[in-house]
């Protein structure tokens, strides 16, 4: 297994660029299997997630070539419906090819997920609304078993807005007869990447308003090609990594308006940033305010940012509240902050966070993907040196993140343990 070591203390400058946004290519690249034609998806980041879903889509006898950052994908036939169980359980995101396999097939079978280190997760809704849309949904032997020859329309409100479970109910819906309509979707910049894309592909989808969307179903969909929206979770890493350690950085391709919610905590917490054409600079600061912060489901602050956050609060100047509203066990990072000399006292679903004049470098454990990138951040912001291990989860959902920091002028390296 591999770990980064870092040398804390170093003030970061210059430009990075923002990669294509992980939580778009999986569902866009799910969406191939809705056609038979080619489908060709730009700008894809080299993530691990990205190859277990390449993978994945081998498995079903998909052609797929990925060449630099293009991939085109061509599921002229699909073998066998079938996500197995070893690929599913690492990586959740494989359950996207639940609707789009049996809106093509009238047939899959998708292994649970399963929990994961950040709380249950569980994909009742994604079953509740496949069920909705006249679809027969068992489980047998820790596999989803859905048959339907042809889905029908229906009205569906999802009883918790879900980002993966709106996306396989969309690509489900699309060429099922007649009208469908979802109530309380996600509204994630990331599934409307994916519902441009669908509608390249031919999909009747329109947004009624506030948060629901009608579906006309379609008989058959075309290929399309697309350019993947940069990642505003990357984006936002960045941005607290500047805060907390840099003299200036620059983050090019990253999209103000994707980052509200975070950009208006930072201007809370005294950050300065400021926005050009197609990229945001941050300056370092000098000290850093406290500010509560509550995640929530989008245009809310994102949950993939708030471990990242944790680890720009614990050396504020004061004392902060971070309420964790979607995942109840996403707080594994605070243990480790504390390893380094954060003062974090969890409770339920809410940390306080009392800021320390510094933090001190420790060997640390990753624990899940935005986790890692917390204890990265942290460990740059710290005096000596630290050592996070188990970083597969880094490399699960950053591009090369190690080398986009050591380009600022970082001292950080991996070695094998
Ligand atoms: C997606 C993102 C992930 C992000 C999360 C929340 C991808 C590939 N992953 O995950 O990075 O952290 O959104 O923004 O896009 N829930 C249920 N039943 C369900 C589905 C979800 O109870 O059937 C609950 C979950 O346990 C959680 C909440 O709903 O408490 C939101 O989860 P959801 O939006 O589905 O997360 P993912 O789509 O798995």
């Amino acid at each position: 297994m591999e770990a980064l070591v870092v040398e804390g203390g170093v003030r970061l400058s210059g430009e990075v660029e923002i990669s294509g946004a992980k939580n778009a290519v999986l569902p866009i690249m799910a969406a191939s299997l809705l056609t038979d034609k080619e489908c060709v998806i730009h700008n894809v980041p080299d993530l691990r997630d990205v190859r277990t879903m390449v993978k994945l889509l081998e498995i079903l006898g998909v052609e797929v070539s990925w060449n630099d950052k293009t991939l085109r994908i061509k599921a002229g036939r699909i073998k066998e419906p079938l996500a197995p169980y070893d690929l599913v359980k690492t990586m959740r995101a494989s359950v996207l090819v639940l609707g789009p396999l049996l809106a093509r097939e009238g047939y899959a079978k998708v292994s649970l997920p399963g929990g994961c280190a950040i709380g249950e997760r569980p994909i009742d809704l994604h079953i509740k609304g496949l069920k909705a849309l006249s679809a027969s949904v068992d489980i047998e032997e820790g596999y989803v078993i859905a048959k339907a020859d042809r889905m029908k329309g229906a009205t569906f409100a999802f009883d918790k807005v879900t980002v993966t479970g709106t996306e396989n109910i969309v690509m489900a819906s699309v060429m099922a007869e007649g009208e469908t309509v979802l109530e309380n979707v996600a509204q994630e910049p990331e599934v409307w990447d994916l519902i441009t894309v669908l509608k390249k592909m031919g999909a009747l989808i329109e947004k009624v308003e506030p948060n629901s969307l009608r579906i006309m179903g379609v008989k058959s969909l075309s290929g399309f090609e697309h350019k993947v929206m940069p990642d505003r979770i990357e984006a936002a890493t960045f941005l607290i990594t500047g805060a907390m350690c840099s003299e200036k950085i620059t983050i090019k391709g990253a999209k103000k308006e994707h980052l509200v919610a975070v950009l208006s905590k930072l201007y809370e917490c005294g950050i300065k940033i400021t926005s050009q054409e197609n990229a945001l600079i941050v300056d370092g600061a000098d000290e850093i305010l406290p500010a509560d912060v509550e995640t929530n489901p989008y245009p809310g602050f994102p949950t993939d940012v708030q471990a990242q956050y944790m680890a720009m609060m614990s050396i504020a100047k004061g004392t902060s509240v971070i309420t964790e509203n979607i995942f109840e066990k996403r707080f594994t990072h605070a243990a480790e902050l504390r390893r380094m000399g954060a003062n974090i006292i969890v409770d339920a679903n809410k940390a306080i966070v009392r800021g320390v004049k510094e933090l001190k470098g420790a060997p640390v454990m990753a624990s899940d993907l935005r986790a890692s990138a917390s204890l990265v951040i942290a460990a740059l912001a710290a005096k000596g040196k630290s050592k996070i291990s188990r970083i597969y989860h880094l490399d699960r959902g950053y591009e090369n993140f190690d080398g986009k920091l050591k380009s600022l002028g970082a001292k950080i390296w991996r070695i094998k343990e």
